[in-house]
């Protein structure tokens, strides 16, 4: 596409036009330039293409296609080449279906586990979640589809998700919520960004030019375009000076003569409009430039790749004496409305119309020592009969296995949960059949954590996590043995609802949400409580067991401009193949800002046979080992020695190895008479200056500091230090003269 050509030839209307949808799922084009109007979709864990009535909450009906397991489960694979792999099979998709843009990857933070949306989003972790994002935009736009990272910014509720306003402070913004969409962005440059309903620190999403502009485009090189959510658009003329490209949905007249209207009075620059129209042009340009027609939607094939990577996702929480795997010799009880009907997506605008579903009892067919037995209705009311004909059954059979999780109103685009337990019916169940049947394993379906005030009752606990559509044939080969399970938790399990770091600030009043937890969302917040919870951020079990051997390191002592290489070597020491997911978090123990414990900086999925060893390389940057300073308005590593912790999850650190890094920033510092004696030792010159006085009036505090006994030294010390430097004129040390001397000397 001539795209200066085509921009030259353009009317100022028909550059307006670009700027809106056409209809509900189309971009506008321009036919007698030939720019064809581009169709868009929800997804993004499959194909939601609607050829009739268009609505964006799941409702009507679209066209037969596969769900994949949704960006909850995705995300505990911890495997890129995975998740690349679905977002490939999805562009595919795209293209049999003439679809140029997917919309998703979900890449919000978790900071509640009551988000009614958490299913269609990754974790509670920066880095992971930019990875896992990065991974999946390049499957999808390896086939010249587009996607639509989203949703941008702090949308990380969905109560009040039109109107609430995010107040989140700037290091917090950046560590957590922001990052998780940098690094993808940075990665792997999705080709648009869908800006959320919600406001960020009082400006709406799409009107926020700091978000928009400053860091997306300007910070970060987002090369791409961004589009509203749908009718998330405010003032279309505010907006697009701020950043904004697109609106959506289409079919409104007025945002278009809007801008025309801006423009011919001046009040909008007409290279504002110009640069929004090379962009949306260019995304045409990438989704158009290869003939359709070469690709058809391969229902069976994708069914089968859909379970195949639910067995990659599929958590196994707890596994006492080994419960698991079954032996199909045995008489295994399958329990539960779920075991012949499935959970295995959210409800809202990702759903997905499946052609084919797989249930645990359809893939169980072949095996004939199961029983089955409904137990309860999904939609929790009680039923004697069906919970008595299911002990019955548990208590018959040499093992139970439960089918429970969360009903499909429990998650949902729109509304959160007001809780975090699972259907009191199934608590009972799980409880009465733990007493009757001693090998009692529960198998999960659901997009969040729920509570599980029996996980000391029944041995194993397996979480499929809201699993696609093939997620029956997935829960049954990871409990007979079949496959094994290789998922880590992405998110932290708590005990329960108020240990969540957000409980006191979710989910606001009066339109506001106050993220008052700061940096400390998930694990971050657990670890530095060292709060006891269910299960750990991280955590996953395997048939197999691994050992971690050793950790090295290139270098002892970089400079935070180079870059480190980590090799971790795992060995399987059990019996079966398996899969491990070996972290790599790192440590700042002597920060002087206030850091988390641990963070997660790398991940790496190995495979191996029992008895073999692999060694698994990680580069570390700069960014691994910086915190975001509000001073500099910039990241900032400090000097110091660092902690590389690997290990098995979050809780379970197997090695760790000592580095020293050197910074090369400085930060600005503005002495006033409030800085402290201790700001002023920070810095050499500080330093230099106080000390003379430090040791004054240390002298003078000999008699005191004899008469209060051992240690008095170093309180007294302390006590210091916190003095701001103005009360040495109150102690008589200094002459106000001399104070302002001294301030403008260190400043200069
Ligand atoms: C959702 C988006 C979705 C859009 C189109 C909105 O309500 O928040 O995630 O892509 O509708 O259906």
């Amino acid at each position: 596409m001539d795209i200066k050509r085509i921009m030259q030839e353009m009317t100022l209307e028909e550059k307006a036009g670009l700027c809106s949808g056409k209809d509900f799922w189309h971009f506008k084009g321009v036919e007698r330039l030939g720019i064809p109007a581009i169709m868009v979709c929800d997804g993004p864990h499959g194909l939601r293409k609607q050829e009739g009535e268009a609505d964006m909450m799941g409702i009507n009906e679209s066209i037969p296609a596969v769900c994949f397991p949704t960006a909850s489960a995705l995300a505990a694979s911890f495997d890129r080449e995975l998740i690349r792999k679905v977002g490939e099979t999805i562009g595919e998709e795209c293209r049999a279906e003439g679809v140029s843009v997917i919309l998703g990857p979900g890449v919000n933070m978790k900071r509640t586990p009551l988000c009614g949306r958490n299913f269609e989003y990754f974790t509670e972790d920066p880095y992971h979640a930019s990875e896992a994002a990065a991974a999946f935009i390049h499957g999808v736009q390896s086939m010249r589809v587009g996607t639509s990272m989203k949703h941008f910014l702090a949308n990380n509720q969905e109560y009040e998700r039109m109107s609430s306003d995010s107040v989140v402070d700037e290091r917090t913004l950046h560590e957590i919520y922001l990052a998780a969409f940098e690094g993808a962005v940075k990665n792997a440059q999705p080709l648009t960004v869908m800006c959320s309903y919600n406001k960020i620190n009082g400006i709406y999403a799409a009107e926020n030019h700091e978000m928009l502009t400053e860091e997306l485009r300007d910070k970060w090189g987002f090369q791409g375009c961004v589009i509203t959510d749908w009718g998330a658009g405010k003032d279309r003329v505010a907006g697009l000076e701020a950043g904004l490209d697109i609106e959506m949905p289409g079919g409104n007249p007025m945002p278009d003569e809007k801008i025309v209207e801006a423009v011919k009075s001046g009040r909008l620059r007409e290279e504002i409009l110009d640069t929004a129209v090379e962009r949306i042009l260019k995304m045409i340009d990438f989704c158009t430039d290869t003939p359709d027609g070469k690709y058809r939607f391969q229902h069976e094939r994708d069914h089968a790749l859909a379970g195949a990577v639910e067995k990659e996702c599929a958590v196994l929480l707890k596994n006492e004496e080994a419960v698991l795997p079954l032996s199909e010799e045995k008489k295994v009880a399958f329990i539960g409305a779920f075991a012949s009907r499935p959970r295995f997506q959210g409800s809202g605008s990702s759903h997905i119309h499946c052609k084919y579903t797989t249930s645990v009892l359809d893939a169980a067919a072949k095996n004939s020592h199961i029983t089955y037995a409904q137990g309860y209705h999904e939609d929790g009311s009680e039923d004697q009969a069906l919970f008595e004909e299911a002990v019955r059954q548990a208590e018959n059979a040499d093992a139970a296995v439960i089918f429970a999780g969360l009903p499909a109103t429990m998650e949902s685009e729109g509304v959160d949960r007001t809780h975090m337990a699972m259907p009191e019916i199934q608590n009972r169940l799980i409880w009465e059949i733990a007493k009757v049947q001693p090998d009692t394993v529960v198998v999960l379906y659901n997009g969040s954590p729920v509570e599980m005030p029996w996980v000391s009752e029944v041995k194993g606990i397996l979480e499929m996590y809201l699993g696609g559509e093939n997620v029956g044939e997935a829960a049954y080969d990871l409990l007979f043995g079949n496959a094994n399970p290789c998922g880590k938790l992405a998110e932290t399990f708590p005990l329960k609802l108020s240990d969540n770091p957000s409980h006191l600030n979710y989910p606001g009043y009066d339109h506001t949400v106050e993220y008052k937890e700061g940096i400390y969302v998930g694990y971050r917040y657990y670890d530095k409580k060292e709060m006891e919870v269910l299960f750990p951020f991280g955590h996953g079990l395997s048939y197999t067991d691994f050992t971690y051997e050793e950790i090295r390191t290139d270098k002892n002592v970089i400079s935070e401009e180079e870059e480190l290489t980590v090799t971790v070597k795992v060995k399987n020491t059990g019996t079966r193949s398996g899969k491990e997911v070996i972290q790599l978090y790192v440590s700042d123990p002597e920060s002087t800002v206030d850091r988390p414990v641990r963070e997660l900086k790398g991940y790496c999925k190995v495979e191996l046979k029992p008895g073999e060893s692999t060694e698994a390389e990680f580069k570390l940057g700069r960014r691994a080992f910086a915190y975001y300073n509000v001073l500099l308005h910039d990241w900032h590593v400090e000097t110091g020695e660092f902690l590389l912790q690997a290990g098995s999850s979050s809780r379970d650190i197997r090695l760790s190895k000592s580095i020293q890094v050197n910074s090369t920033t400085e930060v600005p510092v503005t002495y006033t008479k409030y800085s402290t004696i201790k700001d002023l030792l920070k810095t050499a010159k500080g330093a230099e200056t106080v000390a003379p006085m430090l040791a004054a009036m240390q002298g003078a505090n000999g008699q005191t500091s004899d008469a209060m006994g051992e240690g008095a030294d170093e309180m007294l010390r302390a006590m210091m230090e916190s003095m701001p430097i103005g009360t040495l004129v109150n102690f008589g040390a200094l002459t106000e003269e001399e104070l302002d001397q001294m301030i403008q000397s260190l400043n200069d």
